[in-house]
């Protein structure tokens, strides 16, 4: 992961506008996931995977749709535009990020939990941060000594 991907995010003002609700975001991180594996993306996959009823998710897709974060035809498939597909990377790499650091500070119990809670707050340059401290402790020497006295 390069530095610089963090900040194509920047012409959407992702935080500094707080254009996405928490729950928009989580939409938009699933859907991105999902089109990794899945061609196709549809409301039930997406409902199920973010444990939802189905009226839920088709409500937050109309809006998504209305707002240009994805295409959605009734009882079609849901695909990101090129807007949703940005925000969608952004939004995983901001989560893998902060569930790496986790892990490498040594949190084991309910690491997704946390990590679902923790990534809305963070911003992009803290990731940034996050991510470099994360790197340069796992290369660090004395990191192995931290680990095993934590
Ligand atoms: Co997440």
């Amino acid at each position: 992961m390069k530095e610089g991907e963090f900040y194509t995010l920047r012409g959407y003002k992702i935080k500094n506008e707080e254009v996405l609700s928490e729950s928009m975001e989580d939409y938009i991180e699933m859907i991105y996931r999902l089109s990794l594996t899945n061609s196709e993306v549809r409301v039930n996959d997406l409902s199920v995977s973010l444990n939802v009823q189905p009226p839920s998710t088709t409500k937050m897709i109309k809006r998504l749709s209305k707002e240009g974060y994805v295409f959605y035809e009734k009882y079609g498939f849901i695909r990101l535009t090129e807007k949703g597909t940005d925000i969608g990377a952004y939004l995983m790499k901001r989560h893998r990020t902060v569930s790496k650091f986790l892990e490498i500070i040594g949190v084991e119990n309910d690491l997704l939990e946390q990590t679902e809670k923790l990534e809305h707050a963070i911003y992009e340059n803290t990731l940034n941060k996050l991510y470099e401290l994360t790197d340069f402790l796992k290369n660090s020497s004395e990191y192995q000594k931290y680990i095993t006295k934590n």
